[in-house]
């Protein structure tokens, strides 16, 4: 496969089918995902793995955590501004309203549609999840190094015939993570990630999101 290949390909899915994924193939895509770059080659990544039985307790303590506070925790960073601004607030909007329409699922019906959402908490039915964390004394750079190692991990799912999910939902449960996966306190958890195979069947997956044109990010000059 192609990098132009594997990036057009890759997209959030958010219906996986249950075929399992080998140990083997997540250890190697995360091992050669580490060659992203990192400033100072801090690599400031770390990667918990959960598959089988351990990410089946994961998805039932959220549950069960879900029963007393249904949408989650406060997250310990911003997962986006505050005050959102334009045009990033339509670009939200947008992506939003084009999944839900794609399972038909008006903006009235919340209980559905956090019905849907709640389904980041099941890793959208993915084999393997895992869960990113950095540690809290990196600054904006090594968030970005981060970045950079996510998206390898997925173009790399994507040369495996998998498919990925990066998560921010589970910052909202990250005191519930951080117990059962005895995350030291200097780590914060920064999203998780459903990988596995896609189901095609499911409508969700149809959903093309949209890129803002070349002219209206980019400057040149010659
Ligand atoms: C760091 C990160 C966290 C994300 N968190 C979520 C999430 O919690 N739930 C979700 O459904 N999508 C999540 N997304 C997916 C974005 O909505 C998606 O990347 C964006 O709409 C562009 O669509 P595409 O990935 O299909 O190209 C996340 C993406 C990134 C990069």
């Amino acid at each position: 496969m192609k990098v132009s290949e594997a990036v057009a390909s890759r997209k959030t899915i958010r219906a996986f089918r249950p075929d399992p994924v080998p140990r083997a193939t997540v250890e190697s895509i995360l091992a050669l995902a580490a060659r992203a770059p990192s400033g100072g080659n801090l690599q400031p990544w770390r990667a918990y793995v959960l598959l089988g039985e351990a990410r089946d307790e994961l998805v039932r303590r959220v549950a069960e955590a879900r029963k007393t506070r249904p949408m989650g925790e406060r997250p310990e960073y911003h997962i986006y501004p505050l005050d959102l601004t334009e045009p990033y607030k339509t670009r939200r909007f947008r992506v939003g309203e084009a999944m839900y329409a794609t399972m038909a699922i008006p903006r009235e019906d919340k209980p559905a549609r956090l019905k849907f959402f709640s389904g980041n908490w099941e890793f959208f039915g993915a084999p393997v999840g895992v869960i990113f964390t950095i540690d809290r004394i990196m600054q904006q750079g090594q968030w970005s190094d981060l970045g950079m190692f996510l998206q390898t991990v997925m173009l790399l799912a994507r040369e495996h015939g998998l498919h990925t999910c990066p998560q921010e939902a589970w910052a909202l449960w990250h005191s519930v993570i951080r117990e059962y996966l005895e995350v030291p306190a200097n780590e914060m958890i920064f999203c998780g990630m459903g990988i596995g195979h896609a189901d095609e069947s499911h409508p969700v997956n149809s959903l093309a999101t949209e890129r803002a044109p070349l002219d209206e990010w980019v400057t040149v000059r010659e």
